[in-house]
C-alpha cells in the first residue's frame, strides 16, 4: 500500500532569536540575556512537525515554498532535508531574500514576532503548478496557514480539483480578508486559538453569545464546525493554551470533546508550539488514527517543544512522544 501524503504549503523563515527578562519600550534601550538563529516559518514548522511526529518513512511528507538564493534559505532547505521532508517543490528565487521572523522571547517562554516574508511574499502558484504539485495525488492532507499570499486560491483549486484530499487550516497570522463564510465552508480540519475563535464568532456568526469560559468555547465549537465542509473529516479543534483543547466533528450524537493540557513547569520558548500541534494531529489523523488519540498525541508534542529553544530545532521525534503519553 502507498503512504499517505501530507503536502505543507507556506513560509520558511529564518528566526533570529533574542531572549530576553524585559522588552524595551519605544526610545528605551535594554541588554538581553543571549541571541540565536533558529529554523523557522510557520509553513516549515508544520513539515518538519508532519514528518518527525510520524514512524520513520510512514508518511511523504512534502513542503511547497519558496528560498532566497542566500544561506538562510540554504539552511532552511537542509533542516527540511534532515527531517525527511520532500524538498522537490522547494523553489530557489534570486534578488530576493528569504523570509526572516525577529523574535523576541522573554522569561517566561512568551514571544513576539515581527515577519519581513521575502521570498514568502513570491509564492503564488499558477493552475499549471498546482496540477503539477498534485498530479497524481487524490487523497491526503494539505496543511496550509496565512504565512503567504495565496492562501484562498489554494484552497479554491484543491475543493475544485482535489475534493477528496483534506484541507487542514490554521488561519494564523490572522487576516480579517479571509475570513468569509466562502472560505470556510472548503476547510475540512480547521485549528483555532481562543483568540482566532472569537474572531471568528465576530465575522461569521456575529448573533452568537459567547461565554469565555470552557462551556462557551464548546458552543462555540459546535457552531465552529457547522460553517466548514461537511465531507471528507469535518473536524474542528480549539486550543486553549495551558488549559487543553476542545474537538468536534459534529455528530450530533457525541458533544465536543476536552483533552487537558500537559502542566509544564519551566517553559523555556513557546515559539512554533502551535505548529507541532497541528503537524502532530495531521500525522496521526494521515496515518489513520482516531481524532481524540492525534489530539492526545500533539497535546504531548507541544508540551515537550516548549521546553526546548527554537521553534523547529524543538519539536520532538515520535519516540520522544510515545516515552512521555
Ligand atoms: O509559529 C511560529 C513561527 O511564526 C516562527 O517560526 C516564525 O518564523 C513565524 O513564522
Amino acid at each position: 500500500m502507498s503512504k499517505p501524503v501530507v503536502t505543507i504549503i507556506g513560509s520558511l523563515n529564518c528566526d533570529l532569536v533574542t531572549f530576553t527578562n524585559k522588552v524595551p519600550q519605544g526610545g528605551e534601550t535594554y541588554t538581553a540575556n543571549s541571541f540565536e538563529t533558529h529554523q523557522g516559518g510557520k509553513g516549515l514548522n508544520e513539515a518538519i512537525a508532519v514528518s518527525r511526529l510520524s514512524p520513520t518513512n510512514k508518511i511523504h511528507t512534502r513542503m511547497i515554498g519558496k528560498i532566497g538564493k542566500d544561506d538562510f534559505g540554504k539552511n532552511l532547505k537542509n533542516c527540511l532535508i534532515e527531517s525527511g521532508v520532500d524538498t522537490t517543490y522547494i523553489e530557489e528565487i534570486e534578488n530576493i531574500s528569504s523570509g526572516v521572523a525577529v523574535i523576541i522571547v522573554e522569561s517566561n517562554g512568551e514571544n513576539r514576532i515581527l515577519i519581513t516574508p521575502g521570498t514568502n511574499g513570491e509564492l503564488k502558484p499558477t493552475d499549471e503548478e498546482y496540477s503539477k504539485y498534485f498530479k497524481d495525488i487524490d487523497i491526503g492532507f494539505v496543511v496550509l496557514q496565512n504565512e503567504y499570499p495565496d492562501t484562498a486560491k489554494t484552497i479554491d483549486w484543491l475543493k475544485l480539483n482535489k475534493p477528496n484530499i483534506n484541507i487542514a487550516y490554521n488561519p494564523s497570522p490572522f487576516k480579517k480578508e479571509l475570513i468569509t463564510n466562502e472560505i470556510w465552508s472548503k476547510i475540512d480540519l480547521l485549528i483555532v486559538n481562543e483568540g482566532e475563535a472569537l474572531d471568528v464568532a465576530k465575522h461569521l456568526l456575529p448573533k452568537t453569545k459567547i461565554n469565555e469560559d470552557v462551556k462557551g468555547f464548546e458552543n462555540l465549537t459546535i457552531e465552529i464546525q457547522k460553517l466548514i465542509n461537511q465531507s471528507n473529516i469535518k473536524t474542528v479543534i480549539i486550543t486553549m493554551g495551558s488549559k487543553g483543547s476542545l474537538f468536534h466533528d459534529g455528530n450530533t450524537t457525541t458533544k465536543p470533546r476536552f483533552i487537558e493540557s500537559k502542566k509544564v513547569e519551566n517553559v523555556i520558548d513557546t515559539t512554533g508550539a502551535g505548529d507541532t500541534f497541528f503537524g502532530g494531529v495531521v500525522s496521526n489523523l494521515a496515518l489513520g488514527k482516531k481524532i481524540e488519540d492525534a489530539v492526545e498525541f500533539a497535546t504531548i508534542a507541544s508540551s515537550l517543544a516548549i521546553q526546548k529553544k527554537g521553534a523547529a530545532e524543538g519539536i520532538p521525534t515520535y519516540e520522544e512522544v510515545l516515552k512521555n503519553l
